[in-house]
């Protein structure tokens, strides 16, 4: 296996020079997504991107050791105090905001004021779960859709789970992990089908608990496979078996792993939904491919057998191996993106074809975490 990662080396640097390169002109920004290869910065300092251009910085500063980027990296996160002062705006995203700032800058140069930040971003999220139902809510207001927001979960709750864990060693406070969990155990009830494939929304009686509504979100439709939400799911229930060693979190991993992987065709990255009606012209979703690789990586250190452990590491080599060699784009001065080929709402038709950071982001997180694997081999 090890011969076959070669080309991760070769990756993980030109990543790292393409990166010192748009540092230059992204730098003190929020980047979101790009149109005609620059990026646009993010028009909410509380929305959901905005952790992701700094927590790219931190994961190469990290291995590089190249303080520009840590320099950007605190100073981005600085500017974001302003989200959670301001408080009424945040929402459930604040593990995607903190997580990857304020818990990496805790973890890699012990600033106390980060660990703050981190604790009271994660007491926000705790605040938000539903007792009734047992679900965490997403947010206060909705644009994706007529749910009411009141009852309103969706599967990318997965990713800002591991807040909560950290907040309940931290403070020794079990809690944070119990709402972390009952959360966990709503999502596999109501958002994970037989098949392995993952519904993106679900509409509760913020009162009763009762499910009243499936909602087809960024996907095709209610029954449709959006490629994003699945890779949510993947990296999402790795991540919560990695912090709990609860089995059936694991088995949500490998079966919504299983489903992503037998979908992908010899390109390796997915179409942005995998039930979507599709043509010549049906667009991919790179960010998909990248943070279901990352995911995925976790998940070949995780899986209970040796021949589960390798189909995972194989899974995630090509995914990331398609993205580096046919969706990077090293040779191109004017592309601040570091992937094309993103699609962030198809039925909305925003930011289709474009890179997009959190996509950028998971592909390093990927690269960062193969690099690791390849020292152990
Ligand atoms: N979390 C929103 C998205 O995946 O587009």
């Amino acid at each position: 296996m090890k011969d076959n990662l070669q080309w991760v080396e070769q990756a993980w640097s030109d990543t790292f020079e393409k990166v010192k390169f748009t540092s230059e002109n992204i730098s003190a920004r929020f980047p979101t997504m790009t149109s005609d290869g620059i990026y646009t910065d993010s028009d909410r300092l509380w929305g959901w991107v905005v952790g992701f251009w700094p927590g790219l910085l931190w994961l190469l500063h990290e291995k590089e050791d190249y303080a520009p980027f840590k320099d950007i990296a605190i100073q981005r996160e600085d500017t974001m105090d302003a989200a959670l002062d301001e408080y009424v705006n945040i929402h459930h995203d604040v593990g995607f905001m903190w997580q990857l700032t304020s818990i990496k800058q805790y973890e890699l140069l012990g600033n106390e004021q980060s660990r703050t930040r981190a604790l009271r971003a994660a007491s926000h999220l705790a605040s938000r779960f539903n007792i009734n139902g047992r679900f965490l809510t997403a947010w206060n207001k909705n644009d994706v859709n007529d749910a009411d927001p009141k009852g309103l979960s969706i599967i990318d709750s997965m990713m800002n789970l591991p807040i909560l864990y950290w907040a309940a060693e931290q403070l020794d406070a079990p809690r944070f992990k119990l709402i972390a969990m009952a959360h966990a155990d709503t999502v596999l009830k109501e958002f994970i089908r037989p098949d392995g494939s993952v519904k993106h929304m679900v509409e509760f009686d913020y009162l009763s608990g009762d499910v009243k509504h499936y909602h087809g979100g960024q996907g095709y439709d209610e029954n449709s496979a959006w490629s994003r939400g699945a890779s949510w799911a993947v990296h999402g229930f790795a991540m919560s078996y990695q912090h709990t060693k609860e089995e059936r979190y694991l088995e949500a991993a490998m079966k919504t792993a299983d489903f992503f992987i037998d979908h992908l065709d010899d390109d390796s990255v997915p179409y942005w939904d995998f039930r979507a009606p599709r043509d010549e012209t049906t667009p991919r979703d790179t960010s998909a491919g990248a943070c279901a690789a990352s995911g995925l990586v976790l998940l070949s250190d995780l899986a209970p057998t040796e021949e589960l452990r390798q189909r995972y590491l194989t899974a995630a080599s090509d995914i990331l191996a398609s993205l580096y060699k046919h969706y990077g784009t090293y040779g191109d001065s004017s592309n601040q993106g570091i992937l094309v080929g993103g699609t962030f709402n198809y039925p909305k038709g925003l930011g289709i074809d474009c890179s997009l950071i959190y996509g950028d982001y998971y592909f390093v997180e990927g690269l960062y975490r193969l690099k690791n694997k390849l020292e152990t081999l």
